[in-house]
């Protein structure tokens, strides 16, 4: 008999599970304002709010904390994590941050300038508030494709080619900040973009002399992607293909939040050393010292180790495999998810779950609250909310995206627990039709303003 496929890793610390009534999480939902950032995590069963910085470690991660190097400057563990870089993703100059935003903003301090444009794919959403904070334009260059949730196709990540072209031949050179290319592309569902794609990238990058750089929270699942779907990769290392990836870029921001396995912690790559000296400057005003950015030693040594972990294949093929696990429950049960499954996340297309509501009336988020009503889960909405308004006329974003993001953390839930997710949903889509109203926006901030907004049921 063939052997199942098994877990990479054993557990040998737990925490509990809070279970709640149905009674109390209405309660909770309500004094929450229906904001799912509002809820205390004992309010939360299965918490899949996001997969960022709620990994757990391994017993080489704890271990190596003990070894930190708490020198202000030029500690070991800094040296620790410049070497793991250096082997990882091929650049030669770094600077550790203390997460992904913090990276960005490191960097857009030195490259983006008001008025400038940023092409790319799908930003994420503190990428593209660092960039309006700017008064600078993110311009969406996904491919067509990735809107249409239930099409197959094994790069929906990618950069359309021509759309980024048509950007950097209609502007003049100056006005270009950066491409930023995120791997892999959460706004469009965690979904992978291909080497071919990154190849093409770099052949316009240097035809119209701009620089390009890689959001690279998810690097390591972008790379088992391209081992498992493009031509060419099946006997190629995860860090093998990790350095291509990166070799096709000037430089990287990363939240090693996601793939690094660690609770907090970030870095900048670069290949030239202007750039980096620039940014250096802009790391000590906001991060601290060159040789910490924001970290501590034990911190710099736990990610250190984490970018060995996090880019082992069978590591990701549990991973991600587990993705696959609850999608599959999922679409078993009829529920509409977006196809094919992203790496980090499922996401649920609330326009076909909930189709009697406007997304005036924010579905994504109404199915948000129902779902964690239902059995505690706390997934994320993706949709017109966290698309925030125009900059310009104030007017919301209606990009006719209406997501519920249910991302897994790394190394943290079961299959037993993915059983119950799925289940969960199962029993909204069951009464989907009770559902009549959305939500309404009481309070909210100018940026960014899921993370804080006021609402309540219509
Ligand atoms: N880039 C991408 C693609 C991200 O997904 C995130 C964070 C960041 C940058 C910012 O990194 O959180 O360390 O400051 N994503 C989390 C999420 C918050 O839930 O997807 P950070």
């Amino acid at each position: 008999m063939e052997l199942p496929f098994i877990e990479p890793y054993k557990i040998k610390m737990v925490e509990p599970v809070y279970t709640s009534t149905r009674d109390q999480r209405e309660k909770w939902i309500s004094d929450a304002r229906f904001n799912m950032f509002n809820l205390k995590s004992e309010q939360v069963t299965i918490d899949l709010l996001t997969d960022s910085g709620t990994g757990a470690m391994s017993d080489r991660q704890w271990s190596v904390l003990m070894l930190g190097d708490e020198s202000y400057a030029g500690a070991s563990s800094y040296y620790n994590l410049k070497n793991a870089v250096a082997e990882i993703t091929g650049f030669k100059y770094f600077l550790p941050t203390h997460q992904g935003r913090a990276a960005e903003n490191v960097l857009f301090s030195v490259l983006v300038r008001e008025g400038d444009l940023v092409p790319g794919n799908s930003h994420f959403d503190t990428t593209k508030g660092h960039i309006e904070f700017r008064k600078a334009i993110p311009v969406d260059c996904t491919v067509d494709i990735a809107s249409d949730f239930t099409k197959w196709d094994p790069f929906k990540g990618n950069v359309d080619l021509d759309k980024l072209e048509d950007v950097l031949k209609k502007n003049p050179r100056e006005k270009i900040a950066c491409i930023i290319v995120t791997i892999t592309n959460n706004t469009a569902g965690g979904q992978p973009v291909s080497m071919a794609n990154l190849r093409g990238i770099r052949g316009l990058a240097d035809k119209y002399g701009v620089k390009f750089f890689l959001d690279s929270a998810r690097f390591a699942e972008n790379a088992w992607f391209i081992k498992t779907r493009e031509e060419g990769y099946a006997d190629k290392t995860i860090r093998e293909i990790a350095l291509e990836m990166f070799s096709y870029a000037d430089g990287m921001t990363m939240s090693a939040k996601k793939d690094a396995i660690v609770n907090m912690g970030g870095f900048i790559g670069f290949r030239d050393d202007e750039t980096f000296r620039n940014a250096s400057t802009y790391n000590i005003i906001y991060e601290g010292f060159i040789t910490y950015g924001g970290m501590s030693g034990r911190d710099m040594n736990a990610l250190a180790q984490g970018l060995y972990e996090g880019t082992d294949y069978e590591f990701l093929s549990s991973r991600i495999g587990q993705t696959d696990y609850l999608g599959s429950k999922m679409k078993e049960y009829g529920i509409p998810v977006l196809e094919p499954f992203g790496g980090h996340a499922i996401f649920i297309d609330a326009k076909r779950f909930l189709p009697q509501i406007p997304d005036e009336e924010f579905p994504a988020q109404a199915l948000c609250v129902e779902i964690y009503i239902e059995g505690g889960i706390r997934g994320t909405e993706i949709g017109t909310l966290m698309a925030d308004r125009d900059p310009v006329t104030r007017e919301n974003r209606f990009s006719g995206k209406e997501l519920v993001r249910l991302a897994i953390p790394r190394r943290v839930y079961t299959d037993n627990h993915m059983d119950y997710v799925a289940a969960v949903v199962k029993n909204v889509f069951d009464r989907k039709d009770s559902i009549k109203k959305g939500l309404r926006i009481v309070s909210e901030a100018p940026i960014l303003r899921h993370f804080t907004v006021e609402m309540e049921r219509i």
